[in-house]
């Protein structure tokens, strides 16, 4: 059985990968994003997080690691739940500061009111629902906040597609690379500025 205590400080990417994948349940296709996305909520500061695409909750613990360092809160947000999943995450150490809402996220999103510091997305990788998700939740990531996307490889027009459209019409306030040398595709959007009224 993989202990909190034995992950109090992950020594590599895959060793971290692979403690989080055999304490929860299923199998992941995001282990390549799970140490990339701990680093990303440390180097952040970020305590506000949001995860949309939870399944059997790799991610979310990969999240979780950084925030109890940062002290910080993550939200997963899925229509489905895996009730193994909270227990997996109670062995790990990363229950406590977890909150799970059992939703769609187009659903989530026109109630959201807090500010995010770091948003990971790995739903459905539709287009439609992928320009849904960045209309709905960005406008709430502070300035130098991010967004995670998984899978803009391997569902390229269903996930980074829409990323380009949407900071192609919001330059002044979005940055985005694409890391395709990440397993499946990882893409990261930074928050320039603030609204800008122009756009
Ligand atoms: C690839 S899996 C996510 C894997 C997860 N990140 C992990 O590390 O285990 C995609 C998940 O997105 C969820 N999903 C699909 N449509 C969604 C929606 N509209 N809102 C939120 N989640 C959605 C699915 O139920 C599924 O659990």
């Amino acid at each position: 059985m993989t202990t909190g205590a034995q992950l109090e400080a992950p020594i590599d990417g895959r060793g971290f990968a692979r403690a989080i994948c055999q304490a929860l349940p299923g199998n992941t296709a995001c282990s390549a994003c799970l140490y990339p996305l701990y680093m990303a909520v440390i180097e952040l500061g970020a305590t506000r997080i949001l995860e949309l695409g939870t399944q059997h909750g790799h991610s979310a613990a990969a999240l979780l690691f950084g925030a109890k360092e940062t002290g910080g809160f993550v939200v997963s947000c899925d229509p489905f739940e895996n009730p193994k999943t909270p227990a997996g995450l109670q062995d790990l150490g990363q229950a406590d500061r977890w909150c799970f809402v059992k939703m769609r996220s187009q659903d989530l999103g026109p109630h959201w009111q807090t500010t995010l510091d770091l948003i990971f997305v790995d739903s459905s990788h539709k287009a439609k629902q992928t320009a849904e998700e960045l209309e709905l939740f960005a406008p709430h990531v502070r300035v130098g906040g991010q967004i995670y996307l998984h899978d803009t490889v391997s569902y390229e027009a269903g996930v980074w597609e829409p990323v380009v459209e949407y900071v192609e019409r919001k330059p002044r306030q979005w940055d985005a690379v694409n890391h395709t040398e990440v397993q499946h595709g990882l893409g990261i959007m930074t928050r320039k500025a603030a609204v800008n009224p122009a756009e």
